[in-house]
C-alpha cells in the first residue's frame, strides 16, 4: 500500500475506499444518507460531500434515535498543540448530532497520550493545551448542560478504574497487530489504548444505565474502536459505533494530514489576520505554472489544498462549489482568486470563534469532569 494511516501517522495520499476495506468498516450508503435526512430533517454538508463517509454500525444508533430512546456521544482530542481547523471537523458534526438528538457528549483530551507519544512535549504543556483546546470546543457552542469534558489526568481515577478492565483483555501481540508496537516503544504507549477505550463506557456508569456510544471522529482514530469493540461485551456494556471522516490534507499538498509540527501546514484557531493571509497565500495549488497555460488547459481541484479547503469547510453552497469546480476546470478562475475566496471566509470564520474562544474561559468549569 502506498499510504499509512496510525493514530499516530499518516503518510502518502489516502485511498479512503482501501481504507474501509483495510479497516473493515462499512460506506455510509445511498440508504443509510435517507434515512439519516429523514430522522433529521436535513443532510448536513459533511453527509452530501461525504466528508463522512464510514461507519460502525451507526444504524443501531439511527434506531435509537427513531424510537426516542437514549445514546451518548464520545469524541476527543490530542492536545499536542493549538487546534486547527482539521481538529474541529469532526467536533462541528458532533454539534451537530447534539442538536438534532439531544445527546449528551463525552470529550476526552488525552493530555497524557501526547505527553507519551511527543519526545519534546512536557506534561505540563500538554496538559495546558488541553484546557486551551477545550475553549475552542466550548466556542463551538455545545451545550453546557450535556457537555461534559475532560483531561485524561485530572480524571485519571475514575478512567483508570474502568481502562484496567480493558487492558487486562488486550494481549501485547492484538495491540501490537492492530496499532504496530515495537520493542522500542514506551510502554506507556502500549496501556494507554486502553484509556482512550474508556469513555466508551464512562456514559453507562455515569448514568447509571446501560448506555450506546457514537463516537464521530477522523478515521484514524479506528484502530482504538476496534480493540474497545472486541472486549466491549465481555465487560458488560455495548461495543461503541462510530461515524468516520476523512482527515482534512495539508496546505502545503494534499498528501497527509494537517501537522502542528508544520505550522504553515495548517489554519490555526488562534492565527492572525496575517498568518491567514500567508498561509493560504502560499497553499499549494492545483494551478499551472503560468496563467496563459491555466486559461488554455485548466487547473486541477482534486489536488489543490484552496478548493479542498472550500470544499470541505467553507463554501457550503453546493451550487458554488460546483461552479468553482467547473470554472477551474475550463480555465476561467485563476488562483489569486480562489485563495483571496478562502482567506475572506477563513477571516469571517475565525473573527467570532476566536471571541466566542476567549468568553469560553468563563465557562470553562462548567464542562469539566474531574476527580
Ligand atoms: N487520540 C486522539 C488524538 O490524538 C484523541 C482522542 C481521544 C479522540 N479520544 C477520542 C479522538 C475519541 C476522537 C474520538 O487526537
Amino acid at each position: 500500500m502506498d499510504f499509512k494511516v496510525t493514530p499516530w501517522e499518516v503518510e502518502g495520499i489516502i485511498d479512503y475506499q482501501k481504507l474501509i476495506e483495510e479497516f473493515g468498516t462499512t460506506t455510509i450508503d445511498e440508504g443509510m444518507l435517507r434515512r439519516i435526512e429523514k430522522d433529521f430533517g436535513e443532510l448536513h454538508l459533511f453527509l452530501r460531500r461525504k466528508i463522512f463517509f464510514s461507519h460502525r454500525d451507526f444504524d443501531i444508533i439511527l434506531n435509537r434515535i427513531e424510537k426516542n430512546q437514549k445514546y451518548a456521544l464520545y469524541t476527543g482530542r490530542g492536545p499536542s498543540g493549538h487546534t486547527h481547523l482539521g481538529h474541529i471537523m469532526p467536533w462541528i458534526f458532533t454539534k451537530y448530532l447534539q442538536d438534532k438528538t439531544k445527546a449528551n457528549l463525552y470529550f476526552q483530551m488525552t493530555d497524557d497520550e501526547k505527553f507519551l507519544h511527543k519526545r519534546d512535549l512536557t506534561l505540563e504543556k500538554t496538559h495546558t493545551f488541553a484546557y486551551e483546546n477545550a475553549l475552542d470546543v466550548i466556542a463551538l457552542g455545545f451545550d453546557p448542560e450535556k457537555t461534559f469534558i475532560f483531561s485524561d489526568i485530572d480524571y485519571a481515577k475514575t478512567l483508570y478504574n474502568i481502562a484496567i478492565k480493558v487492558a487486562k483483555r488486550v494481549t501485547f501481540s492484538t495491540a501490537k497487530a492492530v496499532f504496530g508496537f515495537e520493542n522500542s516503544t514506551n510502554i506507556g504507549m502500549i496501556f494507554y489504548p486502553s484509556i482512550q477505550a474508556a469513555p466508551c463506557f464512562l456514559p453507562s456508569i455515569l448514568e447509571k444505565e446501560k448506555m450506546p456510544v457514537l463516537i464521530p471522529a477522523a478515521i484514524d482514530q479506528d484502530p482504538y474502536w476496534r480493540i474497545t469493540r472486541d472486549v466491549a461485551e465481555k465487560i458488560g456494556y455495548h461495543k461503541p459505533t462510530a461515524i468516520h471522516c476523512i482527515l482534512l490534507p495539508s496546505l502545503q499538498g494534499a498528501s497527509g494530514k494537517m501537522s502542528a509540527s508544520d505550522p504553515d501546514s495548517a489554519i490555526f484557531t488562534v492565527d492572525t489576520e496575517e498568518d491567514v493571509k500567508r498561509k493560504i497565500k502560499n497553499a499549494f495549488t492545483g494551478g499551472k505554472m503560468s496563467l496563459k497555460e491555466q486559461r488554455e488547459y485548466g487547473g486541477n481541484p482534486e489536488i489543490c489544498s484552496v478548493f479542498q479547503y472550500l470544499h470541505y469547510l467553507f463554501e457550503v453552497d453546493d451550487l458554488k462549489i460546483e461552479e468553482r469546480k467547473k470554472g477551474c476546470l475550463n480555465g476561467n478562475v485563476m488562483c489569486g482568486e480562489c485563495k483571496i475566496y478562502l482567506t475572506e471566509k477563513i477571516l469571517t470564520f475565525l473573527k467570532e470563534h476566536q471571541k466566542r474562544r476567549e468568553k469560553a474561559r468563563d465557562i470553562l468549569e462548567n464542562f469539566l469532569l474531574k476527580d
